[in-house]
């Protein structure tokens, strides 16, 4: 969406996957205050954002949404400004349907009224969901005359505020929104929510996967937040979770209870030439190069253990400055050796490349922990001329070496 904003994914935090319904206003605060005091507000997570469960169950006399006055006495704009305070930015939540999933009120019908009333509290951010919807899919409330009770009508609405308001779509990937979304939303869901299971977050990203091509600065495909910290899968595969996320260009917006988390999910969190990867103003969504999973990677790669070479996976895509991220994806649960030649990530070898593990923070590559597994390169062609300018190749990302 031609708005100013997105030009990189939107970076943050949410409420839903960890509290569910059991927000209130000093989690809220506390989170902000947590963003800032463990570095993560620094890094770009900037956006707080309050799911579902934060409005009373009915409008107030005048039609209008009200906070909860048992969970959010002091209301939306207080809460705003608290945060603003912090440097950084509120995000609401609403519905296209009559009512949000956790039945309150919904915005269908209402779209001016509530845009503009978001934009008076200070909002910065609308996550815009599904729910009773009146049983009529996105799309089709595109294409025809049910065009009164759809996404768009929330974007104009948004849009006529004169407050700049990120508009993050909720449709669960219904009817392909990446062919659609694109003039609505700042982002738009490609999937059903992500739950913190292994399965769930492998599922998605293999869904998210087949949209790479219609992300791009403006607008971003969104394979839900982020689940790092919440327990269900282990560090490994959270670094993993973590990687990929940043590679597909999707929304970095942590999921978990950022004022209780242990150092680990901090350090995942804060890995910042990953971050760098997804922030990179290039915008071109990464995908699976190599390996469906199903009869093995590929003639380029072998590994030690056969039943893991048939698991595993290798996700690539472009940076700037010329440079390139790759994941070598080892879906396997056991570690493994994958030996990776450069043409199976586009790179010929005809001149020298840097390569950068973004997880162990090293220029030479000795192991991936973050796919637990060994990476073993071609070794390049010889360095020609120093002042020829070398190829950066990177493992999930390269920071910009110095240029030899
Ligand atoms: C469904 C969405 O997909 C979730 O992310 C969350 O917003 C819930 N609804 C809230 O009810």
């Amino acid at each position: 969406l031609n708005n100013g904003l997105a030009l990189t994914p939107q970076m943050g935090w949410n409420s839903w996957n960890f509290f569910a319904c059991n927000i209130n206003e000093t989690v809220i605060r506390e989170t902000a205050d947590a963003l800032v005091s463990t570095g993560l507000a620094t890094l770009g997570y900037n956006y707080v954002n309050i799911d579902d469960c934060w409005s009373y169950v009915t409008r107030g006399k005048k039609g209008q949404l009200l906070p909860d006055p048992k969970t959010f006495p002091s209301g939306i704009k207080a809460l705003a400004d608290y945060v603003h305070g912090k440097g950084l930015k509120l995000g609401i939540y609403s519905d296209a349907g009559v009512s949000t999933c956790q039945v309150r009120p919904g915005s269908l019908f209402h779209e001016n009224d509530d845009a503009a009333l978001f934009a008076s509290w200070g909002v910065d951010y609308l996550k815009y969901d599904n729910c009773y919807n009146l049983g009529i899919k996105p799309e089709k409330r595109l294409q025809n005359s049910y065009a009164l009770v759809m996404y768009p009508p929330m974007r104009d609405a948004l849009n006529s505020t004169g407050r700049q308001i990120f508009y993050s779509l909720c449709e669960w990937g219904q009817d392909d929104p990446a062919l659609w979304a694109g003039k609505v939303g700042n982002s738009w869901r490609t999937t059903d929510d992500i739950v913190d299971t292994w399965k769930s977050m492998t599922d998605i990203a293999d869904k998210n996967n087949k949209w790479a091509s219609y992300a791009g600065p403006g607008g971003w495909n969104d394979p839900d937040m982020l689940e790092v910290g919440n327990g269900g899968m282990t560090s490994a595969e959270y670094r993993s979770h973590f990687s990929i996320w940043a590679l597909m260009k999707a929304p970095l917006l942590i999921g978990c209870d950022v004022r209780n988390m242990t150092s680990e999910t901090l350090e995942i969190l804060s890995n910042k030439e990953v971050i760098q990867v997804n922030q990179d103003p290039l915008g071109v969504q990464g995908r699976r190069i190599l390996g469906e999973g199903k009869y093995g990677c590929c003639e380029f790669i072998t590994m030690s253990n056969l039943q893991c070479n048939l698991l595993s996976q290798v996700w690539a895509g472009p940076l700037s400055e010329n440079r390139l991220v790759v994941a070598l994806w080892n879906r396997c649960s056991e570690t493994a050796n994958f030996t990776i030649k450069l043409p199976a990530v586009g790179l010929d070898g005809s001149s020298a490349y840097s390569v950068r593990d973004l997880w162990q923070k090293e220029d030479e590559l000795h192991a991936l922990p973050v796919l637990d597994a060994a990476l073993k390169m071609d070794s390049p062609a010889p360095e020609k001329k120093r002042s020829e300018r070398r190829r950066h190749a990177a493992v999930l990302g390269s920071q910009a070496l110095e240029q030899k």
